[in-house]
């Protein structure tokens, strides 16, 4: 008898579970956006508690795969910066499904999303950044990749709570720039947790685009991207190698007027993130354009560089999404 209590008990706890659970994942499903075309894919949004304590939660958006979601990996897509948001770039400037339209009232599709192969899983992080937030205000200036890590990875374990049906499923990690730290650190943070814990994450991969790794490395390699694409001169490329030292935080004076002058004289009116694409000037492009290309390392300046340009100035009234997608370059 009380063996059958118990084992009631216990399918009545598991019910009210899986009810909450779903009731949970319900209450994030995204019915509509303004202005969206006709679906054929499923959208969820919210937040997930990473620190109940300090009152952290972070902010995610999946949108399933255009057909077959179930057998689809799940793909965690990160933004960089440190600062930017995964929402406004990754989301809906890069490999999501919705464009914006010119009037900002309206979304179409982009054909090219990842979401014809994948599920995607947009997160914002850290908190301080896009929708994730944190009630303790010192965290905003407390925060670093140990912290961004650790909470991704409660992130991962928690989401995966709410949605079970993807906890088996493989899951590859995904982002650019700065991300080029979130990604490997995330990857590094899930291991660990699978040794120790019953409830693996099911990582299969991680890959990084234009990502910030070594600031050595990374400022050579995009000098040599500009030299190898014939968007500087042979003598100014040996000029830029013999000059730099590119270990430095802050480059020498004549590095910098060198790379002024690479910016005045050669470069051009190209964007150098998309160097096929004409860059979609909205305002006067060259200021712009000189003022916010730097060397990778000096990425952090380079975001609060952006907010004083004239032509984000003229947009910052709209929205935080717009006043990127005005600038060509994209640092995030
Ligand atoms: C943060 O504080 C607000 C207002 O008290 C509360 O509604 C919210 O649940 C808190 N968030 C977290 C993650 O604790
Ligand atoms: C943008 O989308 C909205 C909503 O679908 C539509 O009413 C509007 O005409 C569109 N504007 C442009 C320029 O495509
Ligand atoms: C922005 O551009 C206008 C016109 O091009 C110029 O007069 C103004 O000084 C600029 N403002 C800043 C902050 O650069």
């Amino acid at each position: 008898m009380a063996k059958n209590g118990g084992l009631v008990l216990n399918i009545i706890v598991c019910v009210v579970l899986v009810v909450s659970v779903k009731a949970s994942k319900e209450a994030d499903r995204v019915t509509s956006l303004p202005g969206q075309p006709e679906l054929t894919f499923r959208q969820f949004s919210g937040y997930v508690i990473v620190d109940d304590d300090a009152g952290r939660a972070l902010f995610y958006w999946l949108t399933e795969a255009v057909s077959q979601p179930e057998s689809k990996p799940l793909v965690v897509w990160l933004n960089g910066g440190p600062g930017c948001s995964a929402v406004a770039y990754g989301a809906s400037e890069e490999i999501g499904p919705f464009r914006l339209n010119w009037t900002g009232t309206g979304l179409y599709l982009n054909k090219y999303s990842w979401n014809i192969a994948a599920n995607l899983l947009f997160l914002e992080t850290p908190a301080g950044v896009g929708f994730s937030y944190s009630n303790t205000s010192s965290d905003l200036h407390t925060t670093g990749d140990h912290r961004t890590a650790a909470d991704s990875l409660s992130f991962l374990i928690r989401w995966l709570d709410r949605f079970p049906r993807y906890r088996n499923w493989p899951i590859y990690l995904t982002g650019e720039s700065y991300a080029g730290h979130y990604v490997p650190q995330l990857a590094h943070a899930i291991v660990s947790h699978n040794a120790k814990s019953r409830h693996h994450i099911n990582l299969k991969g991680l890959m990084v685009g234009n990502a910030v790794t070594d600031s050595y490395y990374d400022n050579v390699g995009t000098v040599t991207y500009w030299w190898s694409h014939a968007m500087i001169s042979d003598q100014t490329y040996r000029r830029l190698m013999k000059t730099c030292d590119f270990r430095r935080r802050t480059e020498s004076d004549g590095c910098a007027r060198l790379f002024y002058y690479t910016m005045d004289h050669e470069l051009g009116d190209i964007d150098q993130y998309n160097i096929y694409a004409s860059p979609c000037n909205i305002a006067d492009v060259t200021s712009t354009t000189r003022r916010t290309l730097s060397f990778p390392s000096q990425h952090k300046n380079l975001v609060s560089s952006l907010t004083l340009t004239n032509t984000s100035v003229s947009f910052a009234n709209v929205d935080f999404l717009l006043s990127y997608t005005s600038i060509d370059n994209n640092p995030c």
